[in-house]
């Protein structure tokens, strides 16, 4: 079996991550089975998945792959994935995690994740956008403690080894944190140089709480960009690090969040990129180029606004 060239972060519940993990949001069918392979034979352990991104069987598929052919065990990889809106209530979430697990073709998760605050009205099990008469979004308004305390259940089944959160603020955090039998490990969030999370970040890190960082390249390939977006890649901050170290400037962008102590998952289907993002995790940045990095912030620029949910009650970036 291959070095492990991972690096980790421990996590509440005496569990550990890799600090890397391949996203896979927008991998289309067709592409992500050779992204995971890619990925594993480039040395990732770590996926970050969802239901709601409809590509989990591919997943499964390469995963039962890369165990066959001997290069890695279930226990070496780290799979992360999350439980979609339409299964918020209570009585519906081990349907919703059943619904990734039997794609993916495993026993367990590693790390299940509430994938927002946001509950949606569950019509049937093909339907993730429901619509009310007027074809507005149709919710549930489920709290979002009720779902977490059935969501640990899931740990005492088994079904999942640790759970978290994704898209939470800081009082819906506290929250969590306050009705939580089974720790939250984890509050899944956008972090980039671009974006001020400096309230739920403080937050997180004083209660123990580990942050994952997606969209750490500003998400260029999601469906509502525009070319008035920031650029991080062509970021003349960015740019300078980059050049003046000899790496790219998508590891630099990596590299912001290793350095400081923030699990990230980048997404490609790109085996070079794949690869080239991997090699992020042997850079190590200067105080002060981090210090750079995040003046850019002044933007405040958020490429996941969740703008569809804004009416929503728990609505969470106010
Ligand atoms: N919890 C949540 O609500 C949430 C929300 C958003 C994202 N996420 C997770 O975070 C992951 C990452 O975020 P994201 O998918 O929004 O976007 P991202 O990782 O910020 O950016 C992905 C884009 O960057 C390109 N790219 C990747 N590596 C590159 C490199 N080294 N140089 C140049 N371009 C590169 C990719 O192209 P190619 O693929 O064509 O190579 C793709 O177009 C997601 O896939 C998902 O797993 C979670």
């Amino acid at each position: 079996m291959a070095a492990d060239k991972n690096t980790y972060s421990f996590l509440s519940d005496h569990t550990r991550i890799p600090n890397i993990g391949l996203g896979t949001w927008k991998s289309a069918k067709g592409d992500v089975k050779n992204a995971v392979i890619a990925a594993i034979d480039a040395g990732y352990r770590h996926l970050d998945c969802a239901f709601i991104y409809q590509n989990e069987e591919e997943i499964g598929e390469a995963l039962k792959e890369k165990i066959k052919d001997g290069t890695i065990e279930r226990d070496d990889i780290y799979i992360t994935t999350k439980l979609w809106g339409t299964h918020h209530s209570p009585s519906r979430v081990e349907q919703g995690i059943k619904m990734s697990l039997t794609p993916l073709q495993l026993d367990y998760v590693d790390l299940y994740l509430m994938h927002s605050p946001c509950g949606r009205k569950f019509i049937d099990d093909k339907t993730f956008f429901p619509k009310d008469e007027n074809d507005k979004n149709a919710y549930d308004d489920v709290h979002y403690v009720e779902t977490w305390k059935a969501m640990e259940k899931l740990v005492e089944k088994g079904l999942a080894i640790s759970i978290g959160v994704s898209n939470f603020n800081v009082s819906q955090m506290e929250e969590i944190v306050t009705a939580a039998q089974v720790p939250c490990v984890m509050n899944q969030i956008e972090i980039h140089p671009a974006i001020d999370q400096s309230d739920i970040i403080t937050y997180c890190k004083a209660k123990s709480i580990a942050l994952t960082a997606y969209s750490p390249f500003g998400s260029p390939d999601r469906p509502w960009a525009s070319d008035k977006d920031p650029n991080l890649f062509e970021d003349p901050v960015v740019k300078e690090i980059a050049e003046s170290r000899g790496c790219t400037a998508g590891q630099v962008l990596l590299a912001y969040h290793l350095n400081q102590e923030v699990v990230v998952v980048p997404k490609s289907v790109t085996p070079s990129r794949i690869k080239e993002n991997f090699e992020a995790l042997s850079i190590k940045l200067k105080p002060e180029e981090i210090t750079k990095l995040k003046e850019l912030n002044s933007t405040n620029y958020r490429a996941c606004a969740m703008n569809m949910l804004k009416d929503h009650p728990y609505f969470p970036f106010k």
